[in-house]
Formats: structure tokens, C-alpha cells, sequence
């Protein structure tokens, strides 16, 4: 069943999800269509999802390019297709996939050693908050550490690199040896704020570095479309609180950005360009 707006996009114009049925005319940061060749439940999946990220949906005609609609339509378009889901700009396109984590959970079913999980002290039932999603490797790997009793949930400020992954992950089906991860589209520090004491035994942050690293697949997209603000004494500070165990942070090793957070690097592998730094939570206050 079409909604007015639906309709309304379909006679190609686009109108503010603020204000529908408005003839606006503006260029939105995200909008969702589909592959050149939908088919009607493929369709009504993108309808869905964007009712559920509040953007508007643009139906697209048999083999119309997207090209046409960067610039005038939407700045970034996520693209549902038969085989996944892809977040376009007019620089280009990632496809949601499982990536290193595929092989990185792997490992960790193997019981071989990851930098995250060891540092971490993960074990099945934790539960991790990963305050900085991303394309959601780290969180991918928690998930396989933890296990199906674990919790992992995901925060993510940009809402095309969030609704890229919680849609893709939604078509991964992760096995029974994992919990499923949970995404959130928020500012760390805000949801943090909302979360009770000592709720999370894992409290992780992975800020944008200031230099770029090596790229893996996918992450100039990353780059793109992350917020890049740095990781604020105040967040580590709600991260203490809300952590029971840990909180861990993930910098760049030939960097200072650790340092200027008064962290030391926890002692790990020469020959990697990652520096892990994890500081334990805050004491209990006492009862009176
Ligand atoms: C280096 S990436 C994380 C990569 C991730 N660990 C992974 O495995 O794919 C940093 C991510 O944190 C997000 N981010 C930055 N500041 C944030 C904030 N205040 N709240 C939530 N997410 C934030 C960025 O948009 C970006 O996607």
C-alpha cells in the first residue's frame, strides 16, 4: 500500500519529510530507493526502511541511472537491491558486506587471538556498547565473542552509514553462535547520558583518526559520510560510568590522539598501525 508521499515522490518530485505533501523541491542528505530493476516486494522493503529512517523514498524507473538525482534530488542514496544493500554519492558506492569481520569472527570461533576481544576481556553473556559503529566490524566480532546470551549494541551519528548497516545487517543472517547487533542512531555521548550506571560491561569508542589509515574496503566511504569530530574527555567520562569493566579506546598509533586524551597505549603488536588504550570504569558511588 502507497502512502501519499510515496506517490507523491513517484511523480518525481521531492518534498521535505518534514513538511509532506509540500512542494519543496530541496536536495535531501539520504534518500532510499531501489536496484534498476525492482520487483514489488523489493520495493515495498524500501518503502519501509524509509518510513523507518524518516527519508524520502524515490521510485526508480526501469535502468534509470542514479546519477541524475545527485545534485538535484539527494546528496547520498541508499540502494536496495536484490543482493544487498549499497549506500551511493556521486564519488561512489559501498555495498553493506561482513568484511575482515567474516574472517576475524572466524578466528575468534577458532579461540585465536583478536586485539579487540583480548584487550576487551570479552567472554560469552558480555554486554558491549560500541559507541562509534561505523560499517560495524568491531561490533560484528563483539557479537561472535559474546555470544547468542551477549548483547552488542551499535551507536552511530551519521544516518546513512547507520541505516546502510542496520539494513544490511538485516539481511545477514549471523548464526546461532553470535547475538545479533542492535543499531542506534544517536550521538554517543547522548545516548550515553541516557543509560543507567554500570549497564554495559564494555563501553568502546573508534573516533575517526586524524590521519588517514590504510584504506580497507569501504573505508573512504567511511571517510565520507562519518562525523569527524574527536572523542571528548566528557564522552570517556559517561563511557566510565556507564561501563562495569572496561572502557576501551582505538586510536592511531603513529599518532598522538591517545595521548591527548591522557591515554597510554595498551602494549600490543609492533606491526600494526592500531593503538588500543582502555581505562577502567568509575568507583560506585557509596551509599550514604
Ligand atoms: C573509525 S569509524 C568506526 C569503525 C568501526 N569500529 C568499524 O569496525 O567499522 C568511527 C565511526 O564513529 C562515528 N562517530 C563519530 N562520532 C560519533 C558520535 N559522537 N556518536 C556516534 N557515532 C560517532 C563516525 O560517524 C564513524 O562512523
Amino acid at each position: 500500500m502507497e502512502s501519499p508521499r510515496d506517490l507523491h515522490y513517484k511523480r518525481g518530485e521531492l518534498a521535505s519529510p518534514m513538511a509532506p505533501g509540500a512542494l519543496t523541491w530541496m536536495r535531501v542528505p539520504l534518500a532510499i530507493t531501489t536496484s534498476a530493476s525492482p520487483t514489488e516486494p523489493l520495493i515495498a522493503r524500501a518503502q519501509a526502511a524509509a518510513r523507518q529512517w524518516g527519508v524520502p523514498f524515490l521510485l526508480r524507473r526501469h535502468k534509470k541511472s542514479l546519477s541524475a538525482w545527485f545534485g538535484s534530488h539527494a546528496e547520498a542514496l541508499l540502494v536496495f537491491g536484490h543482493d544487498g544493500v549499497t549506500l551511493w554519492d556521486k564519488e561512489g558506492h559501498h555495498g553493506f558486506h561482513l568484511g575482515m569481520a567474516h574472517l576475524r569472527r572466524l578466528r575468534v570461533a577458532q579461540g585465536e587471538p583478536d586485539t579487540f576481544v583480548r584487550v576487551a576481556q570479552l567472554g560469552p553473556g558480555d554486554a558491549v556498547l560500541d559507541c562509534s559503529l561505523g560499517l560495524a566490524q568491531d561490533a560484528l566480532v563483539a557479537s561472535r565473542a559474546v555470544g547468542p546470551t551477549g548483547r552488542v549494541v551499535g551507536v552511530e551519528k551519521s544516518l546513512a552509514l547507520c541505516a546502510l548497516v542496520a539494513e544490511g545487517l538485516k539481511l545477514h543472517e549471523l548464526g546461532p553462535d553470535s547475538c545479533r547487533v542492535e543499531v542506534v542512531h544517536a550521538d554517543a555521548l547522548e545516548h550515553l547520558r541516557s543509560l543507567p550506571a554500570r549497564s554495559f560491561d564494555i563501553v568502546f569508542f573508534d573516533p575517526m583518526f586524524a590521519r588517514p589509515q590504510k584504506a580497507q574496503p569501504g573505508f573512504d566511504v567511511l571517510r565520507r559520510f562519518a562525523d569527524h569530530a574527536p572523542l571528548t574527555r566528557e564522552a570517556l567520562e559517561e563511557g566510565r560510568r556507564v561501563a562495569r569493566r572496561w572502557v576501551l579506546i582505538k586510536g592511531a598509533r603513529h599518532s598522538d590522539d591517545l595521548k591527548k586524551l591522557g591515554l597510554s597505549p595498551e602494549p600490543g603488536s609492533r606491526y600494526t598501525d592500531v593503538a588500543w588504550a582502555r581505562i577502567a570504569p568509575a568507583e560506585p558511588a557509596l551509599a550514604p
